[in-house]
């Protein structure tokens, strides 16, 4: 099939949509460690998100801990391993899903602030815009505020799939509730089991 003139394989237009996906994310992040806005009352390293670029599935969480603020890495403290370890329990490659959140530094007050979530929507917005997924899993209500722009208590709404603006939401809790609280870890566990099945669905 040409494009822009040049023939490409079915093969060779996968390998660019996935190279052009790779350049628009890396331009964001780029505008992400420069953006003076995100930055503001928060500390360590930016933290914008890593995986995938052509991810099915998206992963959102609320800012990034201590150990991401250090890394850059997003989900790689203790609630990161119980995610990761859940998406690999679902069945589902880590390899090919996007984790991110809406706040890509750690807030300096540890809780985001709504003018925080506020403004990292703007750069979540335009990663989701790129990567295009075919369901993006909110993990709690930080990233539910942040998609949604309603305040949505997830431990009441879990297992729900929102259908918006062309976009498929999945709601379920943030894995650090469910270190927490045992109620919160039954709920995410039956929650990724029922993501096991909707994934199947939409392949
Ligand atoms: N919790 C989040 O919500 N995001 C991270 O990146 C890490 C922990």
């Amino acid at each position: 099939m040409p494009i822009n003139g040049t023939k490409y394989s079915k093969k060779g237009i996968a390998k660019k949509i996935l190279m052009d996906k790779q350049l628009k994310l890396l331009a964001i992040a780029k505008q992400i460690e420069k953006c003076q806005l995100c930055i503001k009352d928060k500390i360590g390293k930016a933290v914008p998100g890593e995986g995938n670029s052509d991810a099915e599935i998206v992963f959102i969480g609320e800012a990034p801990g201590k150990t991401e603020s250090l890394t850059g890495r997003p989900f790689i403290g203790r609630s990161g391993k119980l995610l990761r370890k859940l998406i690999e329990q679902a069945g589902i490659d880590e390899e090919s899903v996007y984790i991110t959140s809406p706040v890509k530094y750690l807030p300096k007050y540890i809780t985001p602030k709504p003018q925080d979530i506020a403004h990292g929507r703007i750069h979540l917005n335009a990663q989701l815009d790129v990567i295009s997924p075919k369901i993006i899993v909110m993990l709690g209500n930080v990233a539910a505020f942040a998609l949604l722009n309603e305040k949505i208590m997830t431990s009441k709404r879990h297992g729900e799939i929102v259908k918006r603006d062309e976009r498929h939401y999945f709601i379920t809790v943030h894995p650090a509730a469910a270190l927490r609280f045992t109620k919160m870890r039954e709920i995410l566990l039956s929650d990724f089991k029922k993501l096991k099945k909707i994934v199947k669905l939409y392949n």
